[in-house]
């Protein structure tokens, strides 16, 4: 690893201007804990300031206007993002040697999303990953959410339905507080939306500072019982957009259970240890090691990894705590990722295939990028053992997670 005190003192320095300079209104503080100064290198000192710029991206289906704002990071990162399911369309990671290279996966148009995968990139709600046949019952009620999603032929409802937070047009308002830059999305879905219960006023806030943290605050206010499962479904491969698969990035995810699926990826119930599995991603291994691990069953289910992991030490008082970290040697990019969520989904791009082509006109491959989502555990509203995801109201869903972005 590459470090030295210069840059251990940098990125103190930064952390610490990020602590006083960040408080964005429905958030209190800067995580309690940040990344130790020699796990996480900063790029180099910035010489350029940060903006945030504004200009027309596409038109959707129904002919409205999707507008996009970039977000020129001081340390090195820059993000295009829009207000269509505020999906990050671009994101631009410098590697060891200071040269950015847009590392996510997504479309130039709107056109892309509608019609090939609806999910780069985007906000998810109401409901992050599977509900069981797309029903559920709350207190004595039960509700149907389509079923838009059926692996091994087994129906579900998969982030939200048919038309969940992803195909919304969120309001936008961009914003600067120094070296600090972002974008608050709003958003309402009304009584009934998908089949959920309850109207829901949703704020998501994406803040990158000068130390390459992308933070991502969620808010949501429901008038009705409802659940409630937000994330963020980027896809990351660190050789850049459309260049090979994920294969050889080396992950660690901070978690020492799972929770097993069926054929129709719907959790089990069970929670239980990684330890001897190939799932056991507690020290660092290289994705493609034992992705194609011959008898296991659950990877047999998802065609690889598409399992949501069970943190050793979840958050407890509100501040992030350190979930995943993901490093590709060749470029030096790495990230760590933390939140206040129980659980991750790692999901190793096992859906995607070559006629999906990107923005640089080339075809996706299979497992040509990966996606690390946190969120509660998938069909808690069918599973009396898992963490609670209804909201009341009265009271307000909250939840941070933040993308520490560097090189090694
Ligand atoms: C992931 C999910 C995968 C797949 C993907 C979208 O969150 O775990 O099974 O549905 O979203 O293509």
């Amino acid at each position: 690893m590459k470090s030295n005190v210069y840059s251990a003192f940098l990125c103190g320095l930064a952390l610490l201007t990020f602590g006083c300079a960040t408080a964005p209104e429905q958030t209190t503080e800067a995580p309690a804990e940040a990344p130790a100064p020699e796990t996480v290198q900063e790029q180099a000192a910035p010489s350029s300031k940060a903006s945030v710029t504004s200009k027309y991206f596409a038109k959707n289906k129904l002919g409205q206007t999707v507008t996009q704002y970039t977000l020129k990071g001081a340390g090195g990162v820059v993000m295009d993002v829009i207000n269509y399911g505020g999906k990050v369309v671009r994101l631009y990671l410098p590697d060891k040697n200071g040269e950015a290279k847009d590392c996510t996966l997504g479309f130039n148009d709107v056109a892309g999303y509608e019609n090939v995968d609806h999910y780069f990139g985007s906000i998810i709600g109401r409901y992050g990953n599977r509900i069981a046949e797309g029903l559920f019952v709350l207190d004595g009620v039960t509700y149907r959410q389509p079923t838009n999603n059926e692996p091994g032929g087994i129906p579900c409802c998969l982030h939200g339905g048919l038309e969940g937070w992803d195909a919304k047009i969120w309001d936008a308002e961009p914003f600067q507080n120094g070296d600090t830059v972002g974008v608050v999305f709003k958003v309402t879905s009304p009584d009934g939306d998908q089949g959920f219960p309850g109207k829901v006023e949703a704020q998501v806030t994406y803040t990158l500072t000068p130390d390459n943290v992308w933070r991502i605050e969620y808010q949501a206010v429901p008038d009705k019982a409802t659940p409630i499962n937000l994330t963020q479904h980027i896809y990351f491969n660190f050789h850049g957009e459309a260049e090979g698969t994920i294969l050889d990035h080396d992950l660690t995810l901070f978690a020492d259970k799972m929770t097993p699926v069926d054929a129709g990826l719907i959790p089990t119930g069970e929670i239980t240890p990684v330890a001897g599995t190939p799932f056991d991603f507690t020290t660092p291994h290289k994705i493609g090691e034992r992705v194609d691990t011959k008898g296991d069953k659950q990877l047999e289910y998802g065609n690889g990894y598409d399992h949501n992991f069970v943190l050793t030490n979840p958050s407890k008082d509100g501040q992030p705590v350190k979930a995943a970290a993901l490093y590709e040697e060749k470029s030096g990019r790495y990230l760590e990722i933390w939140t206040t969520e129980p659980g991750i989904q790692f999901y190793c791009g096992n859906f995607l295939t070559s006629e999906m082509i990107g923005k640089q006109g080339k075809p996706y491959q299979f497992r040509g990028g990966l996606a690390l989502e946190t969120q509660h555990y998938p069909d808690s509203p069918n599973q009396p053992n898992f963490p609670s995801t209804i909201v009341r109201p009265g009271e307000t869903y909250k939840s941070v997670t933040e993308y520490h972005f560097g090189v090694k």
